[in-house]
């Protein structure tokens, strides 16, 4: 991927070893990387499924090389085996509406650790109204566009900071909004992860579990285990990626969900 990568990507996917796709979060811009170059595109709809369709049309028509040439850590056979994969779509929730959220950045270092088989984008929850059962009779443009968003992914990562022992009332608010109405509740059956990261020693521990048991009474299936994170120097490189010291430990609790995603999603 280009090194002048924009912050902010709400949504990420790699086509092929030779394109890869950005979307930008403040600009709505999508960024082209094919074949060493990155272009740029002014989108008129953000919807991370109206993308996908862009992507997978872009590639099939105008798209890099049918035979890419080979990357320096895959095989043939990897190839092979990757273009025969289904895909997945992966919503990742941010618990933190600050600009320069460190839950943020660690939730796109996570990105990076996935297959290319799963796809990501970065539902927005900043802009929901606060949860009022007065608006139910006409949501709001950005609650249904939320909530589509969830409906049309296959599994949802949350990476969320603590607030007073609990998660933040901006994340807590989008829960609300998908819980409801009872019928067409967005977390039901929905495969779940969770994690996050704090300045504390105990690193969102009890976040994560206060938000286990609300996605549990939500009827989400949460991936068991925990992944606990402190968020101190090192944690994220000044690459954008996990650092040493947690890499492995991130990395193989997003497997175990990815092998997850894979058992439960038919296709
Ligand atoms: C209202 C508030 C309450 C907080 N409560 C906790 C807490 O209970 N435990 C904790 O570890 N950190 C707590 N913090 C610190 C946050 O975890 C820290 O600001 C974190 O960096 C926020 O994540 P972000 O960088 O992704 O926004 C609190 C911060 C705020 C603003």
């Amino acid at each position: 991927m280009a090194t002048d990568k924009p912050r902010n990507v709400i949504a990420e996917q790699k086509g092929s070893p030779e394109a890869a796709f950005l979307l930008c979060r403040e600009t709505s811009s999508l960024f082209l990387h094919v074949a060493k170059s990155t272009q740029t595109i002014q989108l008129i709809d953000n919807n991370p499924a109206i993308i996908a369709l862009f992507i997978s049309d872009y590639l099939s028509n105008n798209g890099p090389s049918k035979q890419p040439s080979q990357s320096a850590n895959s095989s043939p056979d990897a190839e092979r085996r990757q273009s025969t994969m289904s895909t997945y779509h992966l919503a990742i929730i941010v618990g933190s509406n600050r600009l320069e959220s460190t839950n943020r950045q660690l939730a796109e270092a996570i990105a990076k650790l996935l297959p290319g088989h799963i796809e990501v984008s970065y539902p927005q929850i900043d802009d929901l109204p606060l949860y009022n059962l007065d608006l139910e009779g006409e949501r709001p443009a950005s609650v249904n566009r939320f909530t589509d968003e969830i409906r049309a992914a296959d599994a949802v990562l949350i990476v969320t900071p603590e607030h007073n022992r609990s998660l933040p009332a901006v994340l807590k608010n989008a829960l609300d909004w998908g819980s409801k109405p009872m019928d067409k509740n967005v977390w039901f059956d929905k495969p779940v992860a969770i994690t996050g990261a704090s300045p504390g020693a105990m690193g969102a521990a009890l976040a994560q579990q206060h938000l286990r048991q609300i996605m549990g009474i939500l009827g989400s299936v949460v991936l068991g285990g925990e992944a606990y994170l402190q968020f101190r120097p090192g944690l994220i490189t000044e690459n954008g990626e996990i650092g040493e010291d947690s890499h492995q430990f991130v990395k193989s609790y997003m497997d175990r969900f990815v092998s997850l995603i894979e058992k439960l999603v038919q296709r």
